[in-house]
């Protein structure tokens, strides 16, 4: 059975992602050994309380260790105006009963890649700080780890610039390390994750039910919805973190090639871009990556609202 850790900066799309892996979790096609949280679409206080109020929604006893309050280099720039002023989509659910674990989120990182050696698969749907800290303090983490699923990046086109995916640019410096670690990764960028959306008729389903639950997903996916729509012109709630926790159980909902992938880090245009060199014979370096390229889309969408719909119906 899959060992899951996830790294999260909980967050619309993150929180999706959660309920989708503890449905999994029910089926048996997973464990969730524990999830770490850093600073990105809102401060890291605010998504550590997100993460253990997902977890108690849930009702889950899921550790949550706290990790990076800010990037390696410079200021953290969160994202209210997509995930609202909690991150939530303000919803502003109250204080989880829980608190984060004693451990820190490296600790957590490091001990769990010892006591499931070989077996660890990491997800992060959130900027690579706490995995870079990781492995500069011990660069051995890679060799344990199974594999890293990374939402983040982009071949094609980004969405926080022309080139740049939010995740990567949020911390190039910690992407930099962890793509040059030797780690097995998977990349699920926005070239499939932008292919995985829903739209007001895809919701139907969940409207139907019309509880308190049902209540509180339609709010949080109307919200980042909304925000698309103002940024982009087009109303959906992209499923960018979901689908990168659906290839950790369900690797072939992706077509992959093994790439070269790198970030740039002092473009005037471009830092934060993932630079994916596709040449057959000429590549800057090592194959490093799986890149995801082609997705299956409506399979996903359609586990996604199942897993979505089975908690609404349990309350
Ligand atoms: C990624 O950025 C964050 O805002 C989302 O949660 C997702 O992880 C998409 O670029
Ligand atoms: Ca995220």
């Amino acid at each position: 059975m899959i060992k899951l850790l996830l790294d999260v900066d909980t967050g619309i799309d993150d929180a999706l992602a959660l309920f989708f892996l503890a449905h999994a979790q029910k089926q048996g096609q997973l464990e969730i050994l524990g999830s770490t949280t850093v600073g990105g679409n809102a401060e890291v206080a605010q998504t550590t309380l997100n993460t253990l109020k997902i977890w108690e929604m849930l009702e889950l006893e899921i550790p949550v260790a706290s990790g990076a309050e800010r990037p390696l280099l410079g200021p953290l720039e969160t994202a209210p105006f997509v995930h609202g002023d909690d991150g939530l989509g303000n919803t502003f659910l109250s204080v989880p009963r829980e608190s984060a674990s004693e451990e820190s989120a490296v600790d957590m990182i490091l001990r769990l890649s010892h006591e499931y050696f070989g077996e660890l698969t990491l997800l992060t749907t959130a900027p690579l700080t706490n995995i870079a800290v990781a492995l500069l303090r011990d660069t051995s983490l890679a060799g344990r780890i199974r594999n890293l699923v990374i939402m983040g990046g982009a071949v094609f086109s980004g969405n926080v610039s022309a080139v740049a995916e939010a995740n990567i640019t949020n911390d190039p410096e910690a992407a930099r390390i962890v793509f040059h670690s030797g780690m097995e990764m998977t990349l699920v960028g926005l070239d499939v994750t932008h292919e995985v959306y829903w739209e007001e008729a895809d919701l139907e389903p969940l409207v139907k039910i019309g509880n308190e639950r049902s209540a509180f997903l339609l709010q949080i996916i109307r919200f980042i919805s909304a925000a698309y729509e103002s940024l982009s012109g087009w109303r959906r709630c992209v499923l960018h973190d979901p689908l990168a926790a659906g290839v950790c159980i369900f690797p072939d909902l992706v077509k992959t090639e093994k790439r070269y992938v790198d970030v740039e880090l002092r473009g005037e245009l471009t830092r934060g871009m993932t630079v994916v060199d596709r040449r057959g014979r000429t590549p800057l370096g090592e194959e490093n990556m799986q890149v995801a390229l082609e997705v299956d889309a409506e399979r996903f969408k359609t586990r996604l609202m199942q897993s979505l719909l089975a908690w609404t119906q349990e309350g």
